[in-house]
């Protein structure tokens, strides 16, 4: 009798342990309501509508809230992750300034401004908020690999928390990225990987191969779900750093439109779980004009999305195909908002007038979002008396040639005092 051939079994999905996803109960279509188990899945199985986290919050104090650590881990109840989130080798993003920004308030003529300065995160973007969810996500689901595809800053915080966590990391960017970008990514050791085209083309790959193999946690593709829910905190931080009270206007730079919809959520739920008082709020999306199919529609009154081919300097604003699109035009109309674009010029001019007036050097994302801010105040959508917070969301050191030829030495001297004063300084 001849031994019968046994089929590798295919390996059983891991049981995830108790309390993996903290509060978190299930996975929620957006378009349709169909609930799921918490799994390492994005698409509902139904109408292939994008998921979202579903929880069952308990009820919690600002107290304990404040009594937390002083990232974003204080907020653990509202977030997709364990109780012992803390004691896993992560990044300890979050808390970071929310400055008065009574300079540039004077300047454009808002009377009650902040900047909510997320450069000072450990890999100098909000990036980081989004990426300790997915790691904790990709670890909790066994995952080998932790990957992205990027238009830069995601880059850098996938490599660095890889690196710190001790997972394999596998990153995908165009290979047009700014030199900066791809240094601070590359220095973290994991594999880097150049691809010959755009944004989009880089994410429709990142989309196949999370298909075709196993293991594979790509942190914006398939635990896309967890990892949307960090930019909650950007939400819950400045309600809290106001004295825990919603800001009557916002405004966020806008690539796919993740961030914006989660800082949405999570004034929502702050409002649901009585942490703060149900005060309106309106929420500004803000995009570069040679890659703004977002505000394009908005302009249009279109609730459908045209992609487009980028061509902008805010190279990590440049998603033609932005997946929460529509949802941020839900947003931005519900609120009482709006979304709007800015030249490449007006770009620069943003970086250097939130330098010069506050001391705060943005990347080119968040030189479209202080352009954006002034073309609101001026074109009379934004109202200068209410009171605003605006969003710098990453570091000018990462993408310092959109000012290169801009600024420099006022002059260039001899070592001694005479050829100081013949300056004119003196
Ligand atoms: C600095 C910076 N700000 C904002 C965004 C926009 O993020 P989202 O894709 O969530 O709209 C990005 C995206 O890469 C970014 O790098
Ligand atoms: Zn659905």
């Amino acid at each position: 009798m001849s031994t019968p051939v046994i089929d590798t079994p295919i390996e059983a999905p891991r049981a995830l342990r108790e309390g993996a996803f903290g509060n978190a109960t299930n996975l929620v279509c957006r378009e349709c309501g169909a609930t799921t188990a918490l799994g390492p899945f994005y698409a509902c199985q139904e109408c292939f509508g994008p998921l979202e986290i579903g929880y069952d919050f308990p009820s919690i104090t600002r107290a304990e809230i404040e009594a937390g650590p002083k990232n974003i881990w204080r907020y653990q109840p509202l977030l997709p992750v364990p109780a012992d989130i803390a004691a896993s080798p992560n990044m300890e993003p979050g808390f970071t300034r929310l400055i008065r920004a009574h300079n540039l308030g004077r300047e454009l003529g808002i009377k009650n401004l902040w900047v909510k300065d997320d450069s000072g995160n450990p890999t100098h973007s909000f990036k980081d908020r989004v990426v300790a969810m997915a790691l904790s996500a990709a670890r909790e689901f066994g995952s080998k690999v932790f990957a992205c595809p990027s238009t830069g800053n995601l880059a850098n915080a996938v490599a660095a928390a890889g690196a710190r966590a001790g997972m394999k990391t596998v990153v995908l960017i165009p290979a047009d990225l700014e030199r900066p970008k791809v240094l601070t990514t590359a220095v973290y050791g994991g594999t880097l990987i150049a691809v010959k085209g755009n944004y989009d083309d880089v994410n429709r790959l990142a989309s196949e191969i999370a298909g075709e193999e196993d293991g594979w946690a790509f942190v914006n593709v398939n635990v896309r779900p967890y990892y949307a829910e960090g930019s909650k905190t950007l939400g819950y931080e400045v309600a809290e750093q106001l004295g825990w009270r919603l800001p009557q206007q916002v405004v966020i730079p806008v690539a796919s439109g993740s961030q914006l919809t989660k800082v949405d959520k999570g004034f929502r739920e702050l409002v649901q779980l009585g942490l703060v008082d149900d005060a309106p709020y309106k929420i500004f999306g803000a995009q570069a004009s040679g890659c703004s199919p977002v505000s394009a529609a908005f302009k249009d009154g279109r609730d459908v999305v045209r992609p487009v081919k980028p061509d902008t300097i805010a190279k990590s604003l440049a998603i033609g195909n932005p997946a929460d699109g529509p949802y941020v035009l839900d947003v931005a109309r519900r609120t009482g908002g709006a979304v709007e674009d800015v030249t490449d010029e007006e770009v620069r001019e943003g970086i250097q007038l939130l330098a010069r007036t506050e001391g705060v050097f943005a990347e080119t994302a968040g030189g479209v979002t202080i352009a954006t801010l002034k073309k609101l105040v001026e074109s009379g959508r934004l109202d200068p008396e209410a009171e605003t917070v605006v969003f710098n969301t990453g570091d000018g050191l990462k993408t310092l040639d959109a000012i290169a030829d801009r600024v420099g030495p006022a002059a260039t001297i001899d070592p001694s005092y005479a050829a100081f004063t013949a300056t004119g300084l003196a």
